[in-house]
C-alpha cells in the first residue's frame, strides 16, 4: 500500500486509540509487523493552547515509524494551525478523526459529529493539508446514524479537498462499537474514490482481515481492539496474507514476557507509578482466555510497581503451564 510518498511493508495498520495506542504498544505492534502505527488523537484546540498533555501525546519513537498523528477539531483555521504544530514532530502522515463517538468529543460537533457536514469535513482536510508537508488522511464512520449514512459522500469530498487515504469504520456513530461493522459501505467507499482505502472494524484473526480485503476490495487494514493484550496479532496477519502461513498461538510463556516488555517501556516513557497505573487494564487484555483470568485480572487491577507486574506474570505462567 502507498499513502502519498509513504510505501507501507505491509497490509495491516495499528488503530489509533486514545488511552490505550501510546509509544509502548505502539512500539510491539510495529515490532510485530504493524505497517504502520497511528498515535493517540490530540485536541487541535490543546495544542494550540499549549496544553501539556496535548503535546505530550505527540511524542514517539524512530522505532515506530512510519507514524500517523492525528488531530481531532471542527474548525478549519485551528486544525491548520495545530497541524503547522504537528510537521515539528515529522510524522509520516497526519491523520483527521472523523469518527470519534465519544460524547464529550462528538457533542462538541467533532469527531464523528463531522459525518453530518460533509462541506465542513473538506474545508478542514482543505487547511490541514495547506499546513502540512506530508500527506494528509481522514479516518471516518459510515455516518452519524442510519439516516445519516454520509461516508461515501465524505470520502468523495475529502478526497476531492486533498486526503491522500480514507480510512473506514464500518459503523454509525449510534452503532458506537457493538454491532458487526458493515462491510458494504467499505465496499461502496472504495469504489467511489481513487485513493487508497483502508477498512476497519473487528478484524480479530487473519481470516477476518482476509474477509475484510475480499468483500470490500480495499487496499489494507485496521487492527483496534484485536490487538488489544494480542499485538502478535499483526504477526499472524501478515503471515496470512503475505505467505498463507498460519503461525502457531503464542505460547502463555510468550504472552507474559511481551506483558513485560510492554511494561517496562511504558515504565521507560511514562515514568513507573503512570506506566503501572495504565498497564492494569492492558494487562487484564493479556489475560483473555487463561486458566485463572478472573482473579489473575483482579490483580492487574491493583498494579503498583513493575515488581508487581513481573509477580503477576510468573503466576500466570505457573497456573497455566503443566
Ligand atoms: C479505547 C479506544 C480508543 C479509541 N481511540 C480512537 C482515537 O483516538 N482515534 C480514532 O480515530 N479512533 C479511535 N478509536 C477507534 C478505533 O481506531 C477503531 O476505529 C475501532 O475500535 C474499530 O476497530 P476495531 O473493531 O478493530 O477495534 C478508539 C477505539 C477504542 C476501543
Amino acid at each position: 500500500m502507498r499513502i502519498g510518498n509513504i510505501i507501507l511493508d505491509g497490509p495491516a495498520v495499528a488503530a489509533p486509540m486514545a488511552g490505550v495506542s501510546d509509544r509502548a504498544f505502539r512500539e510491539l505492534c510495529r515490532g510485530y509487523g504493524a505497517a504502520m502505527t497511528y498515535g493517540e488523537m490530540v485536541s487541535c484546540k490543546g495544542l494550540l493552547y499549549h496544553d501539556r498533555k496535548s503535546k505530550e501525546l505527540l511524542a514517539f519513537g524512530e522505532g515506530e515509524r512510519p507514524i500517523a498523528l492525528q488531530l481531532f477539531g471542527d474548525d478549519p483555521k485551528l486544525m491548520g494551525e495545530a497541524a503547522a504544530m504537528v510537521m515539528e514532530h515529522r510524522p509520516e502522515l497526519l491523520d483527521i478523526n472523523m469518527g470519534c463517538p465519544a460524547p464529550k468529543i462528538a457533542l462538541n460537533g467533532c469527531g464523528s459529529a463531522l459525518m453530518k457536514n460533509p462541506e465542513l469535513c473538506g474545508r478542514i482536510v482543505e487547511a490541514v493539508v495547506k499546513a502540512s508537508n506530508v500527506p494528509v488522511t481522514v479516518k471516518i464512520r459510515k455516518g452519524w446514524d442510519e439516516e445519516t449514512v454520509t461516508a461515501v459522500e465524505v470520502a468523495k469530498i475529502c478526497e476531492q479537498a486533498g486526503a491522500a487515504a480514507i480510512t473506514v469504520h464500518g459503523r454509525t456513530r449510534a452503532q458506537m462499537y457493538a454491532p458487526p461493522a458493515d462491510l458494504d459501505i467499505i465496499r461502496q467507499v472504495k469504489a467511489a474514490v481513487k485513493v487508497p482505502v483502508i477498512g476497519n472494524g473487528d478484524i480479530d484473526t487473519p481470516a477476518d482481515a482476509a474477509r475484510m480485503l475480499e468483500e470490500t476490495g480495499c487496499d489494507g487494514v485496521m487492527v483496534g481492539r484485536g490487538a488489544l493484550g494480542a499485538p502478535w496479532v499483526f504477526r499472524e496477519i501478515n503471515a496470512w496474507l503475505l505467505h498463507e502461513t498460519v503461525v502457531p498461538y503464542p505460547s502463555v510463556t510468550e504472552r507474559m514476557m511481551v506483558m513485560l516488555k510492554q511494561g517496562k517501556l511504558a515504565c521507560t516513557y511514562k515514568g513507573e507509578r503512570v506506566a503501572m497505573r495504565e498497564m492494569r487494564k492492558h494487562a487484564g487484555w493479556y489475560m483473555r482466555g487463561l486458566h485463572g483470568a478472573p482473579a489473575f485480572r483482579a490483580k492487574a487491577g491493583t498494579l503498583t510497581e513493575y515488581a508487581d507486574l513481573e509477580r503477576l506474570a510468573a503466576e500466570v505462567i505457573q497456573a497455566n503451564t503443566l
